[in-house]
């Protein structure tokens, strides 16, 4: 069969990363989780107490990134300088600062190039912001997975109280309404749904019922 990819957009919390590693485990294609790879460069930026807000420190800062990402078995390994940081990015903080250094250009064309690199010679789904608008423009199917403010909180609390963690209920939908917001808002590559992509609501599915509706789209364009 042809090679294709499968671009999957969408704000913080609408279940991206479960349901494409799923779907990437059903059509035994790879997964490339890009929100990882931003993780990653507002990791260094925290490590080494860099001012999120100077885009000039925080492009400096990127000469010093070595970012190396192994695809294997479905699973992918991200290093920074030859550390395995593929746990350590999936925390709130990183998740923020990663949000902060996306709104840098340089930031972008460097991440951007790895990405299009990873996807070349393999059938692959991708997840990020700005995959089917910019990434992947000609990617063979392009969904946009929204769902609301309130459901997006919802699950993110129920994710913290699995793990045992505490957390402030009006906090995190703060935090997830700010993350909207600088993520719509920036300049380059914004988050927005690709002319061209299926939007989907799943506030109201669970993940079964997400990926069941995904993978149904999937096979009216490609024979899987
Ligand atoms: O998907 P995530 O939560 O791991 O992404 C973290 C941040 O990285 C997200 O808030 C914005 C940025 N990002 C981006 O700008 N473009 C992407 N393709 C993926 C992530």
């Amino acid at each position: 069969m042809e090679q294709y990819s499968i671009a999957i957009d969408g704000p913080a919390g609408s279940g991206k990363s479960s349901v494409s590693k799923e779907i990437a485990k059903i059509l035994n294609i790879v997964y490339i989780d890009t929100g990882a790879m931003y993780r990653t460069v507002g990791l260094y930026c925290l490590r080494n107490h860099i001012n999120l807000d100077n885009a000039e420190e925080i492009e400096k800062a990127l000469q010093n990134i070595d970012m190396k990402i192994t695809l294997s078995e479905g699973k992918q390994t991200i290093y920074l300088n030859g550390e395995d940081v593929t746990e350590t990015i999936r925390t709130q903080q990183a998740g923020k600062a990663a949000s902060d250094v996306a709104v840098i250009y340089a930031v972008r064309e460097k991440l951007v190039q790895i990405q299009r690199e990873l996807s070349k010679g393999h059938s692959v789904i991708m997840d990020g912001r700005d995959i089917g608008t910019n990434v992947l423009p000609h990617a063979t199917v392009k969904i946009y997975l929204n769902a609301s403010v309130e459901q997006r909180t919802n699950r993110r609390c129920h994710e913290l109280m699995l793990l045992g963690k505490e957390y402030n209920k009006k906090r995190i939908e703060y935090e997830i309404i700010q993350r909207d917001e600088n993520d719509k808002n920036r300049k380059y590559n914004p988050l927005k749904k690709a002319e061209d992509a299926i939007e989907i609501d799943n506030s109201n599915m669970d993940m079964e019922q997400t990926i069941k509706t995904i993978l149904n789209i999937i096979k009216q364009k490609i024979n899987v």
